[in-house]
């Protein structure tokens, strides 16, 4: 199974961004975690030229596609979720009836180096995926303090932590067989 990671934060040495080493750490057999590619230079979304031809979109809507299921990655700007995957999930979802996020698989995983974990900015994400017809994970991982938490090799070092991200990754792999199970039968009918 092929996992695309969408770190929020752009910052070089973003807490988030190395969460994707600690997912990958923890993945189940067979599921490979990458990371999306380009979310920096993604212009903001303007309804007028979503049928346009833009490169950095259809290369963002590629990467989407062609993974089995995503792992979203959020910090907590203001609480909410950074302004720029926001910004991605719109572009991803239209024009409308050609989402890109339409019935695709996820899970979301928020940090914050604050107690709470980015919980709202998590929030916010899976109300957007309620519209986008993204199936979600259920289980909700937010990793408060994450800085004491991950070493210098990007490892969770704390039991707790790995114990929510591990089972978050294990019922992405559950989801993901599950519906590509209900398409199998849809198609059969
Ligand atoms: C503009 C801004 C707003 C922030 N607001 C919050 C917030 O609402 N809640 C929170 O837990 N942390 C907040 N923080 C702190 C971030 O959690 C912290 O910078 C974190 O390391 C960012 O994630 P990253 O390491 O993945 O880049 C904010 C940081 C910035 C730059």
């Amino acid at each position: 199974m092929k996992v695309l990671a969408i770190s929020g934060s752009l910052r070089k040495e973003a807490l988030s961004t190395r969460l994707i080493n600690a997912a990958a750490d923890l993945a189940p057999d067979g599921v490979e975690i990458s990371r999306l590619d380009g979310l920096e230079e993604i212009p903001g979304f303007n309804q007028d030229r979503e049928s346009e031809v833009l490169e950095v979109v259809e290369e963002l809507r590629r990467q989407i596609e062609s993974a089995d299921a995503l792992l979203i990655i959020t910090p907590e700007y203001n609480a909410s979720m950074p302004g720029q995957l926001k910004n991605a999930i719109d572009w991803a979802s239209r024009p409308h009836g050609e989402s890109a996020l339409a019935g695709k698989p996820a899970a979301i995983l928020s940090s914050s180096p604050m107690p709470f974990g980015a919980i709202w900015a998590n929030q916010q994400v899976r109300k957007a995926f309620t519209i986008t017809g993204t199936p979600t994970v259920e289980r909700e991982v937010a990793i408060g303090k994450v800085d004491e938490k991950i070493d210098d090799s990007d490892r969770l070092t704390d039991d707790v932590a790995r114990a929510d991200l591990s089972a978050l990754l294990a019922e992405l792999n559950e989801l993901v067989a599950v519906i590509a199970d209900q398409q199998d039968k849809a198609v059969a009918a």
